[in-house]
């Protein structure tokens, strides 16, 4: 089900036949020639080799839903990527499970737990046939890194418990002439739980885990603890960017400093890239506005974020940010864009190039 491409670009290449270089929005092939089918990925970092994990998508308009599951590659030098198979698979067709075949299952990332010597993957749910409407959050677990994932459950985070910043006004306010009213919807939903789509998991250095994800109709992000186990949420959350709008998440941390990358909500199109910090992960988060630079800066190169990977062979304070280029008319096809992040008196900075390496 993969593109078979034959790429021939010489100066990427050394004699060997491996890649040496990222060239962002090109065909990247795999070990076996095909294009990677990792979309709206993560990268994991474990004994000595990176996995990328991502959703598999399939040729045709329908391709983004999950008809196959969450793909794996692994690789010991970022460049070259071998095919690991599918990490996750989506259930069969009529088997009524929550990630039966055609639902839709996004922005997967693994962690790895070491009180339990588990591989957790969480990710973005719709339940098959009903759009974006569930709003869920998935998780599955493993005992090897490249799978398989076993499918545990579920649901929307936090039911029936309100984030630790809410104050008592906000509690109460039902503001129904806001269209896009987040509180409305923060109300809403305290009971059956907390809306959760564009999602990522960060591991802070206690190895602490967090979930953070568009909540509230994508109105507003929110950051919950996870159990020690990574299975579960501990019911400690708070609400960051009330009213931003923002996607495609993506954390991380420097110099004991927090980070994020997102994005506006604009569907499959492209837009400004946003960047913020914090000291604390609870925040407060302070924008830093769009960190793209250079040609088609304003709409992040034509991708929009998904992870931040921070390089674990020989490179200290090396950081790559990963963004998709969505084709949602042919989603097979959708591309990669990686590229260095520099920092500017502590502000991140992208800087677009058509091809690089370390
Ligand atoms: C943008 C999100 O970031 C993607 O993961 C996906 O949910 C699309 N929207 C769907 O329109």
């Amino acid at each position: 089900m993969g593109i078979c491409i034959f790429i021939n670009v010489p100066y990427s290449y050394s004699q060997d036949n491996k890649l040496q270089s990222f060239t962002p929005k090109e065909l990247w092939a795999d070990n076996n020639g095909v294009h990677i089918n990792a979309h709206g990925g993560g990268v994991l970092f474990d004994n000595g080799k990176y996995y990328w994990f991502g959703e598999h998508k399939i040729a045709g308009p329908k391709g983004n839903r999950a008809h196959v599951g969450v793909h794996c590659y692994s690789s010991t030098d970022l460049y070259n990527w071998k095919d690991e198979g599918i990490a996750l698979s989506v259930a069969p067709e009529g088997s009524g499970s929550d990630i039966e075949k055609g639902c839709i299952l996004e922005r997967p990332k693994v962690v790895y737990n070491e009180k339990t010597n588990k591989y957790v993957m969480w990710f973005h749910l719709e339940l098959k046939g009903q759009g974006y409407k569930a709003a869920r959050s998935g998780v599955a677990v493993s005992d090897n890194v490249i799978g398989p994932y076993t499918f545990i459950r579920s649901g929307r985070p936090n039911p029936g418990i309100w984030p630790m910043n809410v104050t008592e006004e906000e509690k109460k306010s039902i503001d129904m002439s806001d269209k896009k009213a987040p509180l409305r919807v923060l109300n809403k939903y305290i009971e059956t739980g907390q809306m959760a789509r564009d999602m990522t998991i960060f591991v802070d250095d206690d190895q602490k885990a967090y979930h953070i994800y568009a909540s509230e109709e994508n109105g507003t992000t929110q950051i919950a603890e996870l159990t020690d186990d990574y299975l579960s949420h501990t019911g400690k959350y708070v609400r960051v960017f009330p009213k931003r709008y923002m996607e495609a998440a993506a954390v991380f941390k420097r110099n004991g400093k927090y980070y994020f990358i997102g994005s506006d909500c604009t569907g499959w199109k492209p837009n400004a890239a946003r960047s913020a910090v914090a000291s604390s992960i609870w925040g407060p988060w302070e924008e830093l506005g769009n960190p793209c630079r250079g040609k088609d800066s304003n709409i992040t190169f034509e991708g929009q974020s998904t992870y931040v990977l921070k390089v674990q062979h020989g490179r200290p304070d090396s950081y790559i940010f990963m963004a998709d280029v969505w084709r949602p008319d042919n989603a097979i096809d959708g591309r990669y864009i990686w590229l260095p992040i520099t920092f500017k008196n502590d502000k991140p900075i992208i800087q677009w190039k058509k091809e690089w390496n370390f």
